[in-house]
């Protein structure tokens, strides 16, 4: 189908809220001396010029960085997403997660970005030209499909984001499918999923995220989501919000996550609503 196009959501809410969850995962794999392992299964465009057309079409990133980029928070996960958007955003420009992932890359570090749309991947070039210090791999190829094929990496260090755009309802079944095969054989992977939260109006796919965190936190392995809902889940809204769901997450990323979206919710607006909830913890 491939009719989505991330440039008319740049710097939203959604992605406010994935790529600090992102950024954190990162950020605790550098604390180590040791390379890691990146996968980033739907790349998009690496960065978003809100000028352009389809940024402005709907200006989404008003409700979100926009929000953001002039406030002053001491919060350690917001001030360093802050720092890293707002060098992007002083020249309009909104950091997508391939160039947020490269711009943190260390010199032996890896990072795999995989993205099936033609149009996307000359911009994908462009983006990461000359940003990481690590090895970046753009891969032209299905993203569900290309993870599957490169784990478990070298170094098997690592972690992985799925963003799908979730345009067809097989979607969330193939990241279930796809995370389960993946965890039969990289064990340790820590896994970011991005998912929609809609209400009853987008028909089909409401509930669809919901039932997909279930499927896949029965893998057993520890798991979390955290949640910003934008609005009420009634009947005037599509999606009121959005989550991740991470597994085999680092020490304390969870209350890093609650930290920071306590810290940016009130700036994003009247009625914003943070959750984060443990599906599995670890046995006793
Ligand atoms: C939500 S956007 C990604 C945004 C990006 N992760 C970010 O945060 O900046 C989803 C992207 O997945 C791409 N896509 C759709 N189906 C795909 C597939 N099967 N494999 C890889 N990429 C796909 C779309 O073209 C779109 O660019």
């Amino acid at each position: 189908m491939l009719s989505y196009k991330h440039a008319f959501h740049a710097g939203n809410h959604a992605d406010v809220i994935k790529h600090l969850g992102w950024i954190a995962v990162i950020d605790y794999l550098c604390k180590k001396n040791k390379p890691f392992t990146l996968f980033d299964t739907h790349a998009g465009a690496g960065q978003y010029s809100l000028d352009d057309e389809q940024a402005s079409k709907n200006s989404e990133y008003e409700s979100g960085i926009a929000r953001l980029v002039d406030t002053a928070m001491a919060e350690p996960l917001v001030e360093k997403y802050l720092t890293l958007c707002g060098e992007f955003y002083q020249q309009h420009y909104y950091p997508g997660s391939p160039v947020i992932a490269a711009t943190l890359l260390r010199d032996n570090d890896q990072l795999h970005v995989m993205e099936l749309h033609p149009a996307e991947i000359p911009k994908l070039q462009a983006s990461l030209k000359g940003l990481a210090r690590g090895q970046v791999h753009i891969h032209h190829r299905d993203g569900l499909e290309g993870l599957n094929a490169l784990a478990p990496p070298s170094p098997v260090r690592g972690a992985v984001l799925i963003d799908p755009p979730y345009e067809l309802l097989s979607e969330y079944q193939s990241v279930t499918d796809t995370v389960n095969a993946i965890l039969k054989k990289w064990a340790q992977a820590q896994i970011v999923i991005w998912y929609p939260l809609l209400s009853a109006r987008a028909g089909q796919k409401s509930g669809c995220s919901e039932r997909m965190v279930e499927a896949l936190t029965e893998s057993g392995k520890t798991a979390f989501t955290a949640e910003l809902h934008v609005a009420d889940n009634s009947s005037d809204t599509g999606m009121y919000g959005s989550g991740l769901l991470f597994i085999n997450p680092s020490w304390q990323l969870d209350t890093q996550l609650t930290d920071a979206l306590n810290a940016i919710a009130p700036a994003l607006g009247d009625n914003i609503k943070v959750s984060v909830t443990w599906r599995k913890r670890e046995s006793a």
